[in-house]
């Protein structure tokens, strides 16, 4: 298998981020519902960097690097300052368990501590596939809480919130 090939997310990638994002939502209801601009939602307000997977004109996966919250750096308990969200992180159905999203979880967080700031990133607890690619990633669970949605199963939504391995902290 080879490795995929990860670079910057460009503009002419979006309408292949948002084909590959629709793999998504079908396969997992990620996001939970489908956004009326998904291009837009790709492109989450504080963005510091996004970055594709790419095999080919065809982009098997995205990630994405924002501006943290105040409210994310308090249960962190650093300034937002220091810190950097990883979010839209998604591989396409068809090409799951290949590294996609483990390259691209690397690239962002080599980029967070390359400008000096801490990855961290909130998940929610149904998502497992996630889950278990944080914890063999490394990363270390520093709290949870409830979300204010409610899942396709009907559970309230849990958020925990990890923080990345001191390998790709500055
Ligand atoms: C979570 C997700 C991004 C993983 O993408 P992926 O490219 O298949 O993951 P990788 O191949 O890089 O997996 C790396 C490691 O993570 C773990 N992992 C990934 N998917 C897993 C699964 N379904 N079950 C158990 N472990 C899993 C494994 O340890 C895996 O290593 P291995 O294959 O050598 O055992 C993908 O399943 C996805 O897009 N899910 C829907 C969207 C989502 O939940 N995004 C995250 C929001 S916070």
């Amino acid at each position: 298998m080879t490795e995929p090939r990860i670079r910057r997310r460009r503009d002419d990638d979006m309408e292949s981020c948002v084909e590959a994002l629709a793999t998504v939502y079908e396969a997992d209801r990620y996001p939970v519902a489908w956004p009326a601009d998904p291009a837009g939602w790709l492109t989450p307000g504080g963005l510091l960097g996004a970055w594709v997977a790419v095999d080919g004109p065809r982009v098997l996966g995205h990630v994405a690097l924002t501006r943290t919250g105040d409210a994310l750096a308090a249960r962190i308990g650093r300034p937002a300052a220091e810190l950097a969200a990883v979010s839209r992180l998604f591989a396409t159905a068809t090409a799951r368990r290949r590294g996609v999203a483990r390259a691209l979880l690397a690239a962002a967080a080599r980029a967070a501590a390359g400008d000096g700031l801490r990855p961290v990133l909130e998940v929610e607890d149904g998502g497992r596939a996630a889950v278990a690619l944080y914890e063999r990633s490394g990363w270390r669970r520093v709290g949870s809480r409830p979300g204010d949605w409610t899942t396709p199963d009907g559970r309230t939504a849990l958020l925990h919130t990890y923080t990345a391995p001191p390998a790709v902290t500055a």
